[in-house]
């Protein structure tokens, strides 16, 4: 709840009365508010009178408008560079090659012995966490998996000692992500968060986390958080992969690429024009498909999410390597394919999939490395990224994905800050 001058409020998110207050109270499972305009009350269901201090948001009310923008998915597709610093911000020892995250204290002698960690999450978050299975793979010697939270409870949970799971979410209300922790906890494991909204019901639940300190985030299509956990994830990583197997040289070089990050995604966005120009010249086309592979493939569906969710056009994301096991057939001059392709592991094969989608007539839009001349030649359009360690590449892939997504709802005129159907905050099964 919300308390006010002359005025209360109650919201499932505290970003929809950050423009009216800063002075919040969280409820807890079972407890009743009510709330008159100049007073308030709590009480358990037994009719029970509680107490509990107001907390005080750090969030500024300028942050819950638009500034000038459009929409406020187009303003936080525009925060990422600052989104991304913050998640960073006095977290990087760039001389031990080691980040510092205080929000891990209390479990840390645990979690640098853990060896089998669970993300769980669900929609935009999950594919943050599908990106980041990879990364710990990468930089880590835990056995990781991830799990969409709305399926993970129904599952028979059997976990080694000293599982962690780790909760993927912006609003840190998420009903599925929250009861898959819970019933998690039940089984014996660990839970760490990483969560936007202070304070929220997850920051709550979970024994330790990390704050994404992004801001409000308004836009119901979660845009700047992806990055921003993919940002943290990373941090955590190198953290655990600095106390296993990982170098100091490749713990200087990881931090160096981070702190790079900013000024390259700035770099993305000042393509938005020539964005623009893609979106408008494909808007109208029904179905998309979105290929990549391995660190491109969570870039792929959460690129087809974005756009099926703000313009409602039919997207899918696929794994470039499922292609000839059925979507080739959809392949056609009406279709197109937006491939991720940087200049990776996984470079040559994705090339052999776009020339199959051109061979059969299917217009391609290519996510690919400045100056890469063979992916120029191939495909019809291509919009460039700078160049980083793979594992980090999907932090400027993905912002190509979220403009394409945004032009093309602008295009078709769709409610772009509140899609059809949806809310910002899913509270509710
Ligand atoms: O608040 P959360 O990160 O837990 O939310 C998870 C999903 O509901 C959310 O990412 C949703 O898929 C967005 N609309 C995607 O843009």
């Amino acid at each position: 709840i919300g308390l006010g001058d002359g005025e209360n409020f109650a919201a499932s998110d505290i970003a929809a009365m950050v423009r009216y207050t800063n002075k919040v109270i969280h409820l807890n499972d079972n407890e009743l508010a009510s709330l008159t305009r100049d007073n308030f009350s709590i009480s358990t269901a037994q009719a029970k009178h509680i107490s509990r201090p107001t907390e005080t948001v750090e969030w500024l009310p300028e942050e819950a408008e638009k500034n000038g923008f459009p929409h406020f998915m187009l303003k936080e597709i525009f925060e990422q560079p600052e989104t991304i610093m913050n998640a960073m911000r006095g977290r990087l020892e760039i001389s031990e090659g080691v980040p510092k995250l205080g929000g891990i204290i209390p479990v840390w002698e645990d979690l640098k012995k853990c060896r089998h960690m669970v993300i769980v999450a669900c929609g935009t978050s999950y594919y943050a966490g599908c990106v980041g299975r990879y990364i710990f793979e990468q930089l880590t010697d835990v056995d990781i998996e991830v799990e969409l939270a709305s399926e993970f409870r129904y599952q028979k949970l059997n976990f080694p000692p000293n599982t962690f799971i780790l909760a993927l979410s912006q609003s840190g209300e998420t009903i599925d992500t929250l009861a898959a922790i819970k019933e998690a906890q039940r089984k014996g494991a660990r839970l760490l968060g990483i969560v936007n909204v202070v304070g929220s019901l997850i920051s709550r639940e979970t024994e330790a986390g990390i704050y994404n300190h992004a801001g409000p985030e308004i836009g119901v299509a979660s845009t700047k958080i992806f990055t921003s956990q993919l940002t943290i994830l990373t941090l955590l990583a190198l953290l655990l992969g600095r106390h296993h197997n990982l170098s100091l040289t490749e713990g200087v070089t990881a931090i160096k690429a981070l702190m790079a990050l900013p000024d390259q995604v700035r770099q993305v966005l000042a393509q938005d024009n020539h964005i623009q120009a893609v979106a408008e010249k494909y808007c109208r086309c029904s179905n998309w498909l979105f290929l990549g592979r391995k660190y491109g493939y969570p870039v792929a569906m959460e690129g087809a999410l974005k756009l099926k969710e703000v313009s409602y056009i039919h997207a899918e994301g696929y794994a470039a390597g499922e292609m000839k096991h059925g979507p080739i057939a959809l392949i056609n001059p009406d279709m197109p394919t937006v491939a991720i392709v940087p200049r990776d592991s996984m470079y040559e094969k994705m090339i052999n999939n776009i020339q199959e989608i051109k061979s059969r007539k299917g217009p391609v839009i290519a996510i690919a490395n400045a100056g890469d001349a063979k992916v120029k030649e191939l495909a019809d359009d291509i919009i460039e990224i700078p160049e980083t360690l793979e594992y980090l590449s999907p932090i400027l892939s993905v912002v190509v994905c979220q403009l394409i997504a945004y032009h093309c709802a602008r295009f078709l005129n769709r409610d772009i800050d509140k899609p059809r159907n949806l809310a910002k905050s899913v509270t509710v099964e």
